[in-house]
């Protein structure tokens, strides 16, 4: 477990300023994911106590919000820049490779859950267009060689990843 996970309170102290109240719903949810990275199906019967609400109402909300996961997310996400910059720099061809590469689309995930890609938007980094975020680190201006090379070495396990984006395990 990372210094961050081993940081988050068990779920009972995260959610102790949330009162009854269906107002309050989102919130919860939120203080979820941000300590746990998703939300873990078996942490909505204790949000759906806390808020006085029945799980099906829990899940009702979860399930109209692509925010709000209920799968663990990959150790090493790939965020594609959709912005300007990054495609009329080249960007969609850098897609393509990621893609090709990984052998799974935007959205997807490696078959073992260990890479995923994912679009992001424009966050003023342009500079390094054509860019990916990889675990929120940019990585750019890439050639289409970059790409290549970055993308064999998620696949092979070669490519060297910062850690600590690692979120909190369910207690
Ligand atoms: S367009 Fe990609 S970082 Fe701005």
């Amino acid at each position: 477990m990372s210094e961050v996970a081993a940081s988050h309170p068990p779920l009972e102290t995260l959610l102790r300023d949330v009162k009854p109240n269906s107002g309050h719903l989102l919130k919860a949810l939120h203080l979820v994911k941000e300590a746990y990275g998703y939300i873990p199906p078996e942490s909505v019967p204790v949000v759906a106590r806390k808020l006085g609400l029945t799980p099906a109402a829990v899940f009702g909300c979860i399930s109209f919000y692509s925010e709000l996961p209920t799968t663990p997310p990959p150790k090493v996400e790939v965020s594609w820049c959709s912005g300007p910059a990054c495609r009329l720099s080249g960007g969609d061809e850098i897609r393509r490779i990621f893609e090709a590469v990984l052998g799974v689309p935007m959205e997807g995930a490696t078959p073992d859950g260990r890479v995923g890609l994912h679009v992001a938007q424009c966050d003023g980094s342009c500079c390094a267009a054509p860019m990916v975020w990889i675990n929120g680190r940019v990585h750019g201006p890439l050639t289409l060689a970059d790409a290549v090379r970055i993308a064999r070495g998620l696949r092979d396990g070669t490519f060297e990843v910062r850690e600590e984006w690692g979120h909190g395990e369910l207690r």
